[in-house]
């Protein structure tokens, strides 16, 4: 794993934007999986100033998502679909017919989540994982558990997640209980990976995926035997690693 420390959220979301405009920049077709949540907010906003400013070009860049909450159609306020174009798809020259989202109101679930699979691989797998990391371990929303699937998967969010997400909504009755998410296997295929983390409530967490053993408690662990893995964590974090 390498570890790079940045100053702050700033520096670290300019940090992790120049890693993916590189890969755009180097890929005839790049496949990037991408995140939502409140850590990958600045990345966004860096590379749609690389767009408009230096001409980062979106046109042939074919994109994932980790999640999406199951139950909420995509044009609610809250649904990881409404969030990626707010934040990137909307602000970028992308074609939004080469953007990947599960479908959060299917009705066949079982054929959403193998078609997504089915469609990640035909596209030859994800280039550059974009994760962030859940307090409690997650990624995606692959929750600590004595398993850990490998598809993707309807997962149901644990109660920790669920208050940690209702921020973003008005009250804590309003966050779905479910999210289609990316299995492990997905991400773990990945040929590069790029966790970002940041804050005070971070730092354990990463404290225990550096260092601590590989376990389904802990799904973040299993980064450890990924050979192409960069964590991208601020000065609170890594001050707390010393
Ligand atoms: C979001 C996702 C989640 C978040 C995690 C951290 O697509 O997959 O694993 O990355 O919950 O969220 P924030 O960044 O809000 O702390």
């Amino acid at each position: 794993m390498k570890i790079i420390v940045a100053k702050d959220y700033e520096e670290l979301s300019k940090k992790a934007a120049d890693i993916i405009a590189q890969e755009i920049k180097t890929k005839s077709n790049p496949i990037l999986g991408l995140a939502t949540g409140s850590t990958p907010i600045g990345t966004y906003k860096e590379l749609v100033n690389l767009h408009r400013e230096e001409d980062l070009d979106f046109s042939k860049v074919e994109t994932f998502n980790l999640d999406e909450y199951y139950g909420l159609d995509s044009t609610h306020e809250q649904s990881y679909s409404y969030f990626m174009k707010k934040n990137l798809f909307n602000n970028v020259n992308i074609n939004m017919n080469n953007t990947h989202i599960p479908n959060g109101l299917t009705e066949d679930i079982e054929k959403e989540c193998k078609d997504y699979d089915a469609l990640i691989e035909k596209k030859g797998g994800i280039d550059l994982q974009l994760l962030g990391i859940g307090v409690n371990g997650h990624i995606g929303f692959n929750e600590p558990g004595e398993e850990l699937s490998t598809g993707t998967h309807l997962v149901d969010l644990e109660t920790n997640t669920i208050k940690a997400n209702s921020r973003f909504f008005d009250s804590i009755e309003e966050v779905p209980k479910k999210a289609i998410t990316m299995g492990l296997a997905s991400i773990m295929k990945s040929k590069r990976i790029l966790l970002l983390a940041n804050g005070e409530n971070k730092k354990e967490i990463i404290s225990k995926i550096i260092d601590g053993k590989v376990s389904t408690n802990v799904p973040a662990s299993i980064l450890q035997v990924h050979s192409n893995v960069t964590i991208i964590i601020d000065k609170e974090i890594a001050e707390y690693l010393n």
